[in-house]
């Protein structure tokens, strides 16, 4: 079983308040989702393999470590997913970036896909999912079945907001892929908004409502 991290840090905890007020504004809004993102990436990333180098420091010549950007992918799935890449590539420039676009039917709430470009190597590498909410867990789901079937194997997922009917629906459908998150809220609500939750991601990163 991929395991589940819950971000339990005191400046999490602090950004998490400003970004699910409705009085913060959509630069701000932005700008939280890239440092809870950068948050997240800093345990997410913990166990991505590093190659031995060297180094010269003024001093002397000496034995470093390197990760392998090129051996990276960040999957965003669109829109929102779009919010948390330009943390991820802050840490790690040389990743590969694919997109996955994917919407909830309003009404069935089923995703439906209507984008896909991925980077060509995937299956040798290790992937990111980035998606801010995890709500019933459908679109994720299915942003992983796209990926298993490019041949994708080490695939572990990103999300601010998560509930607990997301995590069993993703656990049980792939319960391979870790999942991190910044909090894990109450509950899903009659049109399948996370409760508490931040409101709409998308709308809230590019001002659509
Ligand atoms: C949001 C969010 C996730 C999805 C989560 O996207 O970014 O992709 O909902 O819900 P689920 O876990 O129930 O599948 P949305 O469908 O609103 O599309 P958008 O980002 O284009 O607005
Ligand atoms: N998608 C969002 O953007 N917000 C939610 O609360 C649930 C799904």
């Amino acid at each position: 079983m991929g395991k589940l991290f819950v971000a339990d840090h005191p400046l999490v905890k602090h950004k998490m308040t400003f970004l699910r007020s409705k009085f913060t504004d959509v630069h701000m809004f932005r700008e939280l989702m890239q440092e809870l993102s950068m948050l997240l990436a800093y345990e997410a990333t913990r166990e991505i393999p590093v190659e031995e180098t060297f180094c010269e420091t003024p001093l002397v010549k000496t034995k470093a470590s390197m990760i392998s950007g090129q051996l990276i992918a960040l999957i965003p799935v669109l829109r929102a997913g779009l919010g948390m890449v330009e943390g991820l590539l802050r840490l790690m420039p040389m990743s590969k970036v694919g997109h996955i676009g994917l919407f909830r039917d309003h009404e069935t709430l089923r995703p439906i896909q209507y984008y896909c470009k991925l980077p060509e190597n995937i299956s040798s590498m290790d992937v990111f999912i980035l998606d801010p909410m995890l709500a019933t867990g459908g679109s994720v789901a299915k942003a992983i079945d796209i990926l298993k079937n490019a041949g994708a194997k080490r695939i572990r997922f990103l999300c601010i907001v998560s509930c607990p009917e997301g995590i069993a629906c993703l656990q049980k459908a792939h319960p391979d892929v870790s999942i991190y998150t910044c909090v894990v809220d109450e509950r899903l609500n009659e049109q399948g908004y996370i409760l508490p939750g931040l409101g709409d991601a998308g709308d809230r990163l590019y001002g659509t409502k």
